[in-house]
């Protein structure tokens, strides 16, 4: 099995760790106040941040990060006006990050999973899918397989030009649930 760094240690981390170590796959974690002394040397890096934390991330620990897969689940909304995401519509938070970590392989996954359907492995009656994009086949290959071990479903929503798609089911997801439409425990589904 794979091994993850997890950056984040909050409700996805915790969440997205538990469901890679459920499958076999060993799991290290890397809290904020860790960050600037972590030596980061597994070949798949999850940042479960906010999306304001990104550039700090790059900034900090950037250099390690070449080489390597990194998985971009934030949903870059504005929370101030909840009526926005923070990114150009011809773009998305992981084509972003893409960008700014040339040297790695960015994948989007997660950002339309609530934490708690991460841990619960369902959606109501149907299994929690875990949508990823990213140019990367062999990337997505690695992740998929992790978290289908992990006992959810894993679907491969296209090029890493698709996260922009998931960027704004995340954000309606995100809508719902504020507005009290639907619970925090749950979300879109996919049936095969
Ligand atoms: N919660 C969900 O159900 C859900 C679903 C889909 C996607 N997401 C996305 O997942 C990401 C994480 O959400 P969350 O709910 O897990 O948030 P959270 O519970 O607030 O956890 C965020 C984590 O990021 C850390 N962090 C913040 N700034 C950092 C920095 N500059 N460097 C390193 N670590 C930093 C925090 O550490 P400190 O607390 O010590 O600052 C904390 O461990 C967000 O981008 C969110 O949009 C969340």
């Amino acid at each position: 099995m794979s091994t993850f760094t997890i950056i984040g240690t909050g409700n996805m981390g915790n969440a997205i760790g538990g469901l890679l170590a459920a499958g076999g796959s060993d799991v290290v974690h890397v809290g904020h106040e860790q960050l600037s002394s972590a030596t980061i040397d597994t070949d798949v890096v999850v940042l479960a941040v906010p999306y304001g934390a990104i550039e700090d991330i790059v900034s900090v620990a950037g250099d390690q990060l070449a080489g390597k897969v990194v998985v971009d689940i934030t949903n870059p909304l504005n929370f101030e006006t909840f009526d926005s995401l923070l990114v150009p519509a011809d773009s998305s938070a992981a084509a972003q990050l893409q960008a700014k970590l040339p040297e790695s392989s960015v994948l989007k996954a997660f950002n339309t999973n609530f934490a708690a359907t991460l841990a619960a492995k369902k959606v109501g009656e149907v299994p929690t899918t875990v949508l990823i994009a990213g140019d990367d086949a062999a990337a997505k290959g690695v992740l998929s397989a992790a978290v289908t071990a992990g006992g959810v479903s894993a679907v491969d929503a296209g090029a890493l030009s698709r996260a922009r798609e998931l960027e704004a089911i995340g954000f309606l997801q995100l809508t719902l649930a504020v507005g009290e439409q639907v619970s925090w425990t749950s979300g879109f589904a996919v049936v095969r």
